[in-house]
């Protein structure tokens, strides 16, 4: 499905839809696994679950979230770490216990690098897989840090990011030599098992690269254009993709 509305509606309505799948669930006992993603595109929504949290009382004590990626090499506080920017944008500001949040470390020695990604793979399992999907685009086609080449059949790994990754880093990092060249990330595979997936992508920016994924063919070569065979993937965009 395709919606195209303003950044700020599309995240009232994607934040009203996990809130409700949250209430559904606390009525019965039971749990909401979401899977997360940063970058600018996802501000708004964690914004009004934020405000859903102060304004009108929604809990989170019941969700599990699960991170998309993170930067190798860099700490939890580091100021550019996923980890802070999912602190101070979202798990800062609602009552989620910190046990429930996993975001995948940048800290790993390289040799226990495996079996940390399987480690985080079997408790995305464990807990029932993920049930709503948070998805951004990176102009290289990326989701999570699923770079051009990435399979289907991928899970959480290290992966080398893509040069037009790093360039659209760099402001943050002060210079293109600064930004980390590896992250963990989440598989395709991973993020295809997801329920139900929200993708979002605004601005002129993400134009090209959202026609390209979801108006041509499916390829390795741009790992959103997999999105296309996900049974249940809303686009919502401020733009049109026909
Ligand atoms: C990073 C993240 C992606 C995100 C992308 C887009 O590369 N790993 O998950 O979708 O940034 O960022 P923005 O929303 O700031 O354009």
């Amino acid at each position: 499905m395709i919606l195209k509305d303003d950044k700020e509606n599309h995240a009232k309505k994607i934040a009203k839809c996990i809130a409700e799948e949250i209430k559904l669930r606390q009525k019965f006992d039971q749990h909401l696994v979401l899977g997360l993603a940063t970058g600018s595109t996802p501000i708004s929504l964690y914004n009004e679950l934020a405000r859903l949290h102060v304004e009108e009382g929604l809990s989170f004590r019941d969700v599990f979230t699960f991170n998309l990626d993170e930067y190798c090499g860099l700490e939890d506080n580091h100021p550019k770490s996923y980890h802070d920017f999912m602190n101070v944008n979202l798990f800062n500001r609602i009552d989620i216990p910190r046990e429930n949040i996993f975001i995948p470390s940048g800290q790993i020695e390289p040799l226990f690098e495996r079996d940390y990604c399987e480690g985080y793979e079997q408790t995305i399992k464990d807990l029932g897989g993920i049930d709503v999907q948070i998805l951004g685009i990176g102009r290289s086609g990326h989701i999570g840090f699923n770079e051009p080449g990435s399979s289907v059949d991928s899970i959480t790994r290290k992966v080398k990011l893509h040069d037009i990754t790093r360039t659209d880093a760099s402001s943050d990092f002060g210079g293109f030599d600064n930004v980390p060249t590896h992250a963990i990330t989440m598989g395709m595979k991973t993020i295809l098992s997801a329920n139900r997936i929200f993708f979002m992508a605004f601005g002129e920016a993400k134009q090209e690269i959202t026609k390209r994924a979801f108006c041509e063919e499916i390829t390795d070569d741009i790992p959103a254009s997999h999105l296309q065979r996900h049974k249940k993937t809303t686009i919502c965009t401020d733009f049109d993709i026909t």
